[in-house]
């Protein structure tokens, strides 16, 4: 694995604009070869750059880019709280991506187990081995979960399965995960990290400590922090 590398701003909006930028032109690369594969988080943190995206880099040949999820509360999709309504209102509607190629993670299979396969069998047509994706998209949470691998989950402990259900702490509980054998068999993982409540989170991922974030180590691939200041070094930004 290489180095992490940690790029820090002053605000939220100057990282995520710098991580839009990278990401694009990523994928563009990718898209050149015939496809590009990204697997979005959730969350609030991501909304600006995906807004990024959107916004400034509409020229990207997002009809080559097939767009997944790196996790989804087990909600239908027009649900305040889905990951999939929120790319669309920040991203997808406003891009040409082929409704085709956006593989959003299914909310209304008969269970989360079943919904959790039917997302693997979709993840092994469209890769036909352990994906790769070109881009994985991560926040963290201040307990320093990512994606839905929350602290004590035995979905941290998964060594086989692509996709599993999970149980968050917070509501909507049911959740589904891409695992950690996926989400670091990726060609780059870039997180996105926003202010003081992750501070605790952030320097326990980067020193490797115990926290779900920090098992995020890609085998072959790159590993990019984007965190703003409060973020890196907390709250109270006078004592710096
Ligand atoms: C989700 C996300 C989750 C998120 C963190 C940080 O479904 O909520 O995938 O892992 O990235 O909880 O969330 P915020 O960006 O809202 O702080």
């Amino acid at each position: 694995m290489s180095e992490p590398r940690v790029e820090v701003f002053a605000t939220l909006e100057s990282l995520s604009a710098a991580a839009a930028e990278e990401i694009a032109h990523a994928l563009s690369e990718a898209a050149a070869g015939g496809r590009a594969t990204i697997a979005l988080a959730g969350g609030s943190t991501p909304r600006i750059m995906y807004r990024h995206l959107a916004e400034h880099h509409r020229k990207l040949p997002w009809e080559h880019v097939h767009v997944f999820w790196s996790d989804e509360r087990y909600v239908p999709h027009n649900a305040p709280e889905s990951n999939y309504r929120m790319a669309r209102e920040t991203l997808l509607d406003y891009v040409p991506v082929v409704a085709d190629n956006v593989h959003p993670m299914p909310t209304v299979a008969p269970s989360p187990e079943d919904a959790a396969r039917t997302y693997e069998e979709l993840l092994l047509r469209e890769f036909g081995r352990l994906p790769c994706f070109d881009i994985i998209v991560l926040g963290v949470g201040a307990d320093g979960h990512t994606a839905s691998l929350f602290p004590g989950s035995p979905a941290l402990d998964e060594g086989e399965r692509w996709v599993v259900p999970a149980q968050a702490p917070s509501r909507p509980q049911q959740r589904l995960t891409l695992t950690v054998p996926v989400i670091n068999a990726s060609r780059a993982v870039h997180f996105l990290v926003s202010g003081a409540s992750k501070y605790e989170a952030l320097h326990c991922a980067l020193q490797g400590g115990d926290c779900p974030a920090a098992l995020v180590q890609p085998t072959a691939g790159t590993l990019t922090w984007w965190v703003d200041e409060a973020a890196m070094y907390g709250g109270d930004i006078d004592t710096w």
